[in-house]
Formats: structure tokens, sequence, C-alpha cells
């Protein structure tokens, strides 16, 4: 069976992922390749419904466990409905955030095993891991100035500084346990610097891809 191929974009709080999801979805589009853009927690009603449960404040304290288990409720929901059968189409994936989120915020942000989290990844995804990981990687200080600027704030943005720099030190923990995976970006740079660093990562795919 063809296999599409799985891409997830990772980053802290102000790395601007959203603006960079966009500019890597439409180079990716352009070069005619069927993509689908999805995100976690998330992608699907019920995964959205989670997502709204995992996000939202509320006088009840969730305790880490809770958001773990329902992270990766979200995620099975997820792999069935959407990004499975994508990958089995022969389509490409490009999903805002995924299992790297888990290691760093319920692990390095909340404090959880990590070795428990391997349990609940091989559970949920049996084989399956992103083939390629753009973690958009900056300050926490930089980051956080840019994420103020926001108004709504969710559950997590709630979070204090060293909450983040807990998130930051497991993103780069996974980097070099899988530095084959991962491209890191520098997203202090400008956004025409990202997306410079964008374009390289992508030239050699894109490449491989369209001959594919
Ligand atoms: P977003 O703001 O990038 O849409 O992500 C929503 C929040 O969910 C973000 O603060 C990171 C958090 N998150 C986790 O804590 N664990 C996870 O596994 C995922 C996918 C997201």
């Amino acid at each position: 069976m063809s296999k599409g191929l799985f891409i997830t974009l990772e980053g802290g709080e102000g790395a601007g992922k959203s603006t960079q999801l966009a500019y890597i979805r439409q180079r990716i589009e352009d070069a005619g390749i069927s993509l689908h853009v999805t995100r976690e927690p998330g992608g699907t009603p019920l995964a959205e419904e989670i997502r709204v449960l995992l996000l939202g404040q509320r006088d009840e304290a969730m305790i880490p466990d809770t958001e773990l288990l329902l992270m990766f409720a979200a995620r099975a929901q997820h792999l069935a409905q959407r990004i499975r059968p994508a990958l089995a189409r022969g389509d490409w994936v490009l999903c805002d955030r995924f299992t790297d989120a888990t290691y760093a915020y319920q692990g390095g942000g909340r404090g959880i095993d990590f070795a428990r989290i391997a349990v609940l990844e091989d559970w949920v995804q049996g084989e399956l891991r992103p083939d390629l990981t753009l973690l958009l990687d900056l300050p926490v200080e930089t980051g956080m100035a840019r994420a103020g600027q926001r108004g709504d704030l969710d559950r997590f943005e709630h979070e204090p500084r060293d909450f983040f720099e807990h998130v930051r030190a497991a993103y780069r923990a996974r980097v070099e346990q899988e530095p084959g995976r991962f491209r890191i970006i520098d997203a202090a740079q400008d956004i025409a610097g990202v997306q410079r660093q964008i374009d390289a990562v992508l030239a050699s795919l894109l490449a491989t891809g369209e001959s594919a």
C-alpha cells in the first residue's frame, strides 16, 4: 500500500506556529501534493470536543494524568478517523502538534515520567511516528513576550515561565534522541528568516515527493 508523508509542526508559545503552518501548507500544495492539514488536540468533531475540555478554564483543577489521557483519547480518535486513512491513500498529512507536544507539555511541563508517555504512545499509535518534525524553537522569554500580545489565554497559556522552560527543554531533549526526524528552526528570527529555513527543509522533501 502507498503511504503518504506524515509531517508535524511543534513549538512553544509565541513561536509563530500558525503563520508558518499556513506557509508550509502553501508550499506543499503548490508542489501539487494532496495534503491534509490538521491539528492536535483536535482534528475530528469528537477530538475537538476533547480539545475544549483540555483548554478551558474551570474551578476544578485538571490533574496531570487526566490531561495526559485526554490528549491520547483525542489522538486515538484523530488517528483512526483522519490521519491513518489519509496516509493510507498516499496523501500527505501536516499536523499542528502531535505526540512530541505530549512529551514536552505533560512530560516536561507537568513532570509525568517519559516512560509512561511512551507506553501510551505505543498503545495508541502502534508503529506510527511522524516522518518529519519541524520544531520552531526560540527563547521562552521572547515567545512569551510575543504570545502576551494576544488576548484570550487558554489553560496552558496561563502557566508560569518555568513551565515553558521545561517544555522547551523537553522538546530539545526529543531532538537529541531522534536527530534524524527533527529539523530545528530558529523561530527567534523574523518571518522571512524563518521561512528561508523552512524552504531549505522543504526543498529536498518536495523534490522527492513530486517524483514519488
Ligand atoms: P495550540 O495552542 O498550539 O493549538 O495547542 C494547544 C495547547 O495544547 C498548547 O498549549 C499545547 C497543548 N498540548 C499539550 O499539552 N499536549 C499535547 O499533546 C498537545 C497536542 C497539545
